[in-house]
């Protein structure tokens, strides 16, 4: 199918190799199965022969995962090459992906060797994978920097010793997207067998251009893109799927791709969590504010009509609905659409006067939330919510951490103790067991304002609460407190 993007995940492989972001086994299976789900062609599970870890999950997700190709990394080396075949013993569908450097840089100084050698090495590298699997893939490593002539007779060499899809990486983040497409366009035009194989790219954003890059590639021929979940990987990270998938739907340039959009968020999520990678709240299609308006002009324009300030639908990416903050920049338009929200119909000269108090509010208090609304509004509140009035936790190794918790909730004290895997999830629990109130933690985002270990923490909190998206914030300088606060003041909105 020429309109088909084949779409190829190195999350657990390139990703994978983010320093502090290593994977066990079982949580790389569940990310296996959730890429499965999210329809990628093409899963690179490891490099078999980097560590006994990485051959045993490669072992583990092929039996696993039945519909994506399965693929393992290999050095032009046949012990790697060997590794890499056991490890997919059990792959339905396999791929070995071999490669060696293409750059003079490269050649010269990894290698310590010449061009000829290398194309051999190259070449006997793919007829050895042949003799395992059919689906052999060959990279070429830094080709964004290798020599055009050069990398087209490897390109060739390659097809013809069986290579079925070849990679040609911006590995170092190099390329400009003009001359990455011109690259592509190059070898589509010149490798005379280029019709027996898929060219494909694998862009790294060392200057922010990897998504551009892979876009350009695509334009100028390549049908394979390699991609990792949040955009993850080495240095400054790899191409970001989200954003490749979701510019291929936006843009309709008659290309396609397997992936089911809707699960694009929740499997975000499962990533971020599991390599306790946080995602930069401005990160396109998966950031916290990818979909909150907070301008008075744009919150006005999204409620008049979505299309006015969204390109994307969020619920395309499995968001429920872009969220309109309020703070002193919003309009009379946002307030009036939450206090609606909340049961309140206002007349337009009782609005302007609530609008007046809101701003008033809004100066001294950065996010307002629910509670303060219907205080605005005037409203004898019954509670004044939750209220932390004490948090002590008992943690450290080998005791089991336990966390007591004293709650004001509508002027009612209650004191509980709850365990947990941790002093947080110890004192969330304990925290439920007097709210009751079941909240599915989607994201816990925790970030130090600077780098001392005596400095305020911040901890952001994201939570689904029956079909609906709540955020928490809280601070202190112990990272705990601040989880709770955070837990509470969700939990005041929710209530
Ligand atoms: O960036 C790169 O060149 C790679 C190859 C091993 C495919 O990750
Ligand atoms: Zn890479």
């Amino acid at each position: 199918m020429k309109n088909k993007v084949y779409i190829f995940d190195t999350t657990l492989r390139d990703g994978e190799q983010v320093p502090g972001c290593q994977l066990n086994t079982v949580e790389k299976i569940e990310i296996a199965k959730a890429l499965e789900e999210l329809g990628v062609d093409i899963i690179e599970a490891g490099f078999p022969i980097s560590s006994p870890g990485d051959f045993n999950s490669v072992i583990e997700i092929s039996k696993a995962v039945k519909e994506p190709v399965i693929c393992a990394l290999t050095r032009a080396v046949k012990g790697d090459i060997d590794a890499a075949a056991e490890s997919l013993k059990y792959a339905k569908r396999k791929r070995i992906h071999t490669g060696i450097g293409a750059s003079d840089i490269h050649i010269k100084y990894k290698f310590k060797s010449n061009r000829e050698d290398i194309l051999k090495r190259a070449v006997e590298a793919v007829k050895y994978s042949k003799k395992f699997v059919e689906d052999v893939e060959f990279y070429a490593e830094d080709a964004g920097r290798a020599d055009l002539e050069y990398l087209a007779k490897m390109v060739e060499s390659v097809i013809t010793a069986g290579a079925t899809v070849v990679n040609i990486p911006d590995t170092t983040g190099y390329n400009l997207p003009s001359t990455f497409g011109e690259k592509i366009k190059f070898l589509m035009n010149n490798v005379k067998n280029i019709d027996k194989a898929i060219i494909s790219i694998h862009c790294h954003n060392d200057l922010g251009l990897a998504t551009a890059n892979s876009i350009s590639g695509i334009q100028n021929g390549a049908r394979q893109v390699e991609v990792t979940v949040n955009g993850i990987g080495e240095r400054a990270g790899n191409t970001s799927l989200e954003e490749v998938v979701m510019i291929l739907k936006t843009h309709k340039l008659g290309l396609d791709t397997n992936i089911n959009t809707k699960k694009i968020f929740s499997t975000s999520r499962l990533v971020s969590n599991l390599m306790r990678m946080p995602i930069q709240p401005n990160k396109a299609i998966v950031g916290r504010n990818a979909f909150a308006h907070s301008s008075g002009i744009h919150q006005d324009g999204v409620l008049k009509e979505r299309e006015n300030y969204e390109i994307i639908d969020p619920k395309d990416v499995g968001i429920q609905a872009s969220s309109i903050i309020l703070t002193a920049r919003s309009g009379r338009a946002a307030l009036y659409h939450h206090l609606k929200r909340l049961g309140y119909k206002l007349s337009e000269k009782e609005l302007a006067k609530v609008y007046k108090k809101f701003l008033e509010l809004a100066d001294k208090k950065k996010d307002i939330n629910d509670s303060d609304l219907h205080i605005l509004i005037g409203e004898k509140l019954d509670t004044k919510g939750i209220q932390l009035e004490l948090l002590e936790v008992v943690c450290g190794t080998p005791i089991k951490p336990m966390a007591t918790v004293k709650l004001k909730v509508h002027d009612k004290e209650y004191l509980v103790a709850a365990n947990g895997n941790g002093p947080v999830d110890a004192a969330f629990k304990a925290v439920d067991k007097i709210v009751k109130k079941k909240l599915d933690l989607e994201e816990f985002l925790v970030q130090a304002i600077t780098e001392g270990s005596d400095d305020i923490g911040k901890v952001h909190l994201q939570v689904k609460y029956k079909n609906g998206m709540y955020y928490g914030f809280g601070a202190d300088t112990d990272i705990v407190v601040a989880s709770v606060k955070a837990y509470i003041d969700v939990l005041n909105k929710v209530i």
